[in-house]
């Protein structure tokens, strides 16, 4: 029966991380995969998640299972930071629960959808490619529209015309800050135009919210998915605590539904439980009970949004350093200044971007898309000298 199944091809960036370990240039860059690292270019376990992980060990006096919802002290201490003081969640129209990372929230989201009779899903494009994977795989069907204008900021004809083509049936999945791929968010006066636009459509907004926090800092960065919330009467929300607590593979995530009254969240809950069960049972306890330990303690709380911040500041200055270049060969850099979180686009051909990794082994996805926390001040005037040569 197996050998019915045929050969997927390789997850492109994993592929380049193979690549790049097997380059012995020392003067190598690596911008692929999507992981914050220091100057120094490593990605170290936070220092408040450290802390809070030996109380873990110090304090936890069991693992008996938790429910398919996992770790509810999580998901009520990640509230106040995602939804904010005036947030519906205070009049209890919103619940959630715990899920494997942000993708297994996608994944919950969009299979909850669709036995909820979603048949499109609206998505800009270009987007994270696991978005219409998971798409693709629960047999939704798939809608694009542009995301990004040739100036390097978003396109809001193609949102508008988006919104204006929405039908019952459609879901309109939002990243909530730093969109990945291109780094271009929607500016405030953008957000309270779509939220806007969504108060008068029969779309059901999906907000992906992955990289909090990395932007222009925690409340900032919820600003659109607060907008959107306080627009429309019933919205899905896809977290992920894998980037602003560095959990990676500690996959760490929480779903939440808001529905128009508190009364109509339960069926809805159950719903998201029973798919729960039936995928992946409970979600892993470890890291989301660290990022509990870190919210119920004020000090390691300090400490979280100290570092938060530190690699934060970091990614912009980064970002003001190649903005400040200006023109490298035939590419426009100063766009990447207004852009947000770990990731952009520079605007390459396939052709360039193998020629940036043959000839000056500077390793960044096929799309053209950089990590930005892959440069440090030491290896960004050789990046931007690669870019006039391959492009010049
Ligand atoms: C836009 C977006 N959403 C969700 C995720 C999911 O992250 P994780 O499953 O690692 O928590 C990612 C990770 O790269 C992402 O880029």
């Amino acid at each position: 029966m197996l050998s019915n199944l045929e050969q997927q091809p390789a997850d492109a960036l994993l592929a380049l991380i193979k690549l790049h370990n097997a380059d012995t240039r020392l003067d190598k860059i690596d911008l692929g995969v999507g992981v914050y690292r220091t100057g120094q270019g490593e990605t170290p376990v936070f220092g408040a998640i450290k802390a809070a992980e030996k109380k873990l060990v110090e304090t936890q006096d069991s693992k008996a299972y938790l429910g398919p919802e996992g770790d509810m002290g999580f998901v009520e201490a990640l509230v106040p930071y995602i939804f904010g003081d005036s947030a519906p969640s205070l009049d209890g129209r919103i619940d959630g629960m715990q899920t494997p990372g942000g993708t297994g929230s996608l994944r919950l989201a969009l299979a909850m959808a669709k036995r909820s009779g979603a048949t499109r899903i609206v998505i800009g494009k270009p987007s994270w490619p696991n978005h219409p994977q998971i798409c693709r795989d629960l047999g939704l069907d798939i809608v694009e529209f542009n995301h990004a204008a040739p100036d390097g900021t978003a396109d809001m004809e193609g949102i508008r015309q988006a919104i204006a083509n929405g039908q019952e049936g459609d879901v309109l999945m939002l990243h909530g800050c730093c969109h990945n791929p291109t780094g271009i968010d929607y500016a405030r006066s953008e957000w309270d135009e779509i939220s806007a636009l969504l108060a008068d459509s029969p779309m059901l907004p999906l907000i992906d919210l992955a990289y909090q926090g990395l932007g222009n800092g925690m409340e900032e960065d919820a600003y659109g998915l607060r907008r959107v919330l306080g627009s429309v009467p019933q919205a899905l929300i896809c977290y992920s605590c894998d980037k602003n607590f560095g959990l990676y593979r500690d996959r760490v995530g929480a779903l939440y539904v808001m529905m128009e009254q508190a009364g109509q969240l339960a069926p809805v809950m159950s719903n998201a439980h029973a798919l729960a069960r039936a995928n992946w049972s409970q979600p892993p306890d470890h890291g989301a009970a660290a990022v509990r330990l870190i919210l119920e303690d004020k000090a390691l709380t300090a400490q979280w949004l100290d570092e938060l911040d530190q690699m934060r500041e970091r990614m912009r200055q980064v970002r003001q350093t190649l903005a400040a270049a200006g023109r490298a060969g035939s590419v426009d850099l100063t766009p990447i200044g207004g852009q947000s979180g770990l990731f952009s686009i520079i605007p390459l051909t396939k052709e360039q971007v193998l020629e940036m990794r043959e000839k000056h082994g500077v390793y960044m996805a096929g799309s053209g898309r950089i990590n930005v926390a892959g440069l440090t001040m030491g290896n960004i005037d050789g990046f931007v000298g690669a870019i006039a040569d391959v492009s010049g």
